[in-house]
């Protein structure tokens, strides 16, 4: 959710800067900055809050000039504090940065230049970048000191740096992201084209792996090697609704296109990487009643309901609490056995959904403790619930669920090493490490958006799919089906892959797409084995894979590759192709995907 905007050029910097963080101001964020570069030195003002703090700070001083960076930060590494705002300048004064993402090996990096003798005084992983390049200044230009950090740093980011040496910005982007606005003696730079629109609609979208250098009169992209790169110039003839869209044709592309920075915006600021230790913001209920928790009850309905499943999986793992999951419109019929040692998880989007508020509060009168894992801020289940654990997706408009859902698996494993803390275990570092690799992973995954809507082309005319998956990817094959069922109108059904032979079996012929997912070591020759029995019936698969794609040949029809990741958040990047393959397959049969027909965004009546 950081957002980035940067100038060079010929008119006064600090309110176009201050006008561009204004139009990212949609995104939320803790704490904001600006840097600008004059007479040889670095003047940066940073307030935490809200942009009006900001603008308060701005106005006693006479910052002026034409060259400089602003950033809207949302934490992820260090509470949002004044120390921890960006623009961040190295220890040095040499160079300031802003950056968006997040530096899987930052303490690696930070422990060697420490030693080095170079000094820290924020929290961020970012101050980790403008060090390393300031260290490496001496070795040669701003640009080439930016591309050897880039082959150091692991993760995701977007940044930019200034030094006080020189009028121009240097740019990296990998993962998320950054564009260039094109002008006359002046040149731009931004993490969302909103912020830009007002003063130049010739834009260049970087690619992973671009650096480039902007300067008053010109541009240069190169890739990390150094080599020039060409990279076309896009006019945006953009309308309101598709500057709402940010350009994609659909909410729902769009969403699914915004999960890498979803998933690291719920991770934000409830990880101490350092210390390996978990928390939330919004979370009252005391670490001795979290330790006395029996059993847990999840509670959800559709695709909230399969994040609950996977959720199980999850905690039971991670904190070893048994765990039931029920549709909140079963749960509350039922007549649960609940009591005080019951902990009641309500996972819901819209925090509004009837059946999933009427099973919580039938938990609560039973005497369980209720949590919320919501993405809608003071919504209702929020506001009957003992704590929140907010998913920071931001507003999903399209109806079908893709970046609530990825953030609520992100927020169940949160919540399991939460509750793993609370019970005295330990947070092991890879148990941290996985979680922050997780956005990049993601961003992968979405790599192979071309190839997939390729696939939906092959299919799109079916009448049935069914969807394999084991243990931890079942609800992932629930919800591949229940996405396509809903985006294209197809009938689907999702099924435990051992289960096939008791029953599904029975439809396979050549007209029966499969979609298998067989990730994972301890299932996947088990699910391959699955297909090799829709072979031997004609069947079509489509398999999901994190291995070597050549390993299915002659077993799978279409062979998606997927990240591999460790197996409790590998679900995460499995449920990508499943949501790509819904919407290329509804949008090449013509169908609404924003708004399919009898759908509702939030469901209030039972
Ligand atoms: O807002 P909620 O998460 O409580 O909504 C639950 C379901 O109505 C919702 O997930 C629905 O299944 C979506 N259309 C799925 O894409």
């Amino acid at each position: 959710m950081c957002g980035i905007v940067g100038y060079v050029g010929h008119r006064e910097v600090v309110p176009l800067l201050v006008d561009g963080l204004q139009k990212l101001e949609y995104r939320g964020y803790d704490s904001a900055g600006v840097v600008v570069v004059r007479d040889g030195e670095l003047e940066t003002v940073r307030a935490e809050g809200k942009l009006e703090r900001l603008k308060e700070s701005l106005t006693g001083h006479s910052l002026a000039g034409s060259h400089g960076l602003g950033h809207t930060r949302w934490a992820t590494h260090g509470p949002p504090l004044e120390r921890n705002a960006h623009p961040i300048v190295d220890s040095k004064n040499r160079i300031a940065l802003i950056h968006n993402g997040i530096i899987e090996n930052f303490l690696a990096i930070k422990h060697r230049l420490q030693e080095a003798g170079w000094s820290f005084t924020s929290d961020t992983d970012t101050e980790v970048i403008a060090n390393l390049i300031s260290s490496l200044l001496d070795e040669g230009d701003l640009r080439s000191a930016v591309r050897q950090t880039c082959r150091q740093l692991e993760g995701m980011y977007a940044f930019a740096a200034v030094s006080q040496s020189t009028r121009e910005i240097v740019v990296a982007r990998r993962g998320p992201p950054l564009l260039l606005g094109l002008g006359e003696g002046e040149h731009f730079l931004a993490s969302d084209p909103a912020a830009l629109l007002a003063y130049t609609r010739q834009v260049i979208f970087l690619e992973n792996g671009d650096v480039a250098r902007l300067t008053a009169d010109g541009y240069e992209i190169t890739n990390l090697d150094g080599s020039a790169l060409e990279r076309t110039v896009q006019r945006l003839n953009w309308d309101p609704v598709q500057i709402e869209k940010g350009g994609y044709k659909h909410f729902m592309l769009k969403e699914i296109h915004e999960q890498p920075q979803a998933l690291q915006d719920t991770l934000a600021a409830r990880v101490d990487f350092e210390l390996a230790r978990v928390g939330f913001e919004h979370f009252s209920i005391p670490v001795e009643e979290l330790a006395a928790v029996r059993r847990i009850h999840l509670l959800a309905c559709g695709t909230s309901w399969h994040a609950a499943l996977v959720g199980k999986f999850m905690l039971e793992e991670l904190a070893r609490i048994p765990v039931e999951v029920d549709y909140g419109s079963e749960y509350r019929y039922r007549d649960p056995i609940v009591d005080e040692s019951v902990l009641a998880i309500g996972v819901s989007q819209s925090g509004e959904t009837a059946d999933t508020l009427a099973a919580m509060e039938i938990a609560r009168e039973r005497g369980a403790r209720l949590v919320a894992i919501c993405n809608v801020v003071g919504s209702q289940a929020t506001r009957f619930s003992d704590g929140t654990i907010y998913t920071h997706a931001g507003p999903e408009i399209g109806v079908a669920s893709t970046k609530a859902f990825t953030t609520q698996l992100e927020a169940l494993y949160l919540l399991g090493l939460f509750l793993r803390q609370a019970r005295g275990g330990d947070l092991e570092h890879d148990l941290l490490e996985a979680l922050a690799h997780v956005p990049q992973a993601v961003a992968e995954a979405l790599e192979q958006e071309k190839h997939i809507a390729q696939i939906g082309r092959r299919y799109h005319r079916v009448s049935d799919f069914l969807y394999l998956g084991r243990g931890i990817n079942y609800p992932i094959a629930l919800e591949g089906a229940l996405k396509l069922k809903e985006i294209s109108y197809i009938h689907a059904e999702g099924y435990p892959a051992g289960e096939m032979k008791h029953g599904p079996i029975a439809l396979i012929d050549d007209d029966l797409p499969v979609v298998a997912i067989a990730t994972g070591d301890r299932v996947a020759e088990k699910v391959r084995s699955n297909m090799q029995q829709v072979k031997a019936r004609d069947g079509k698969v489509i398999a999901v894979t994190d291995r070597d794609p050549a390993d299915l040949e002659g077993v799978a029809d279409e062979v998606i590759p997927v990240p591999r990741v460790p197996h409790l958040l590998q679900p995460i990047v499995n449920v990508i192709p499943m949501q790509l393959l819904a919407y290329y397959v509804g949008v090449r049969r013509g169908c609404d995907v924003d708004q399919p027909r009898n759908l509702a965004k939030s469901v209030t009546v039972e």
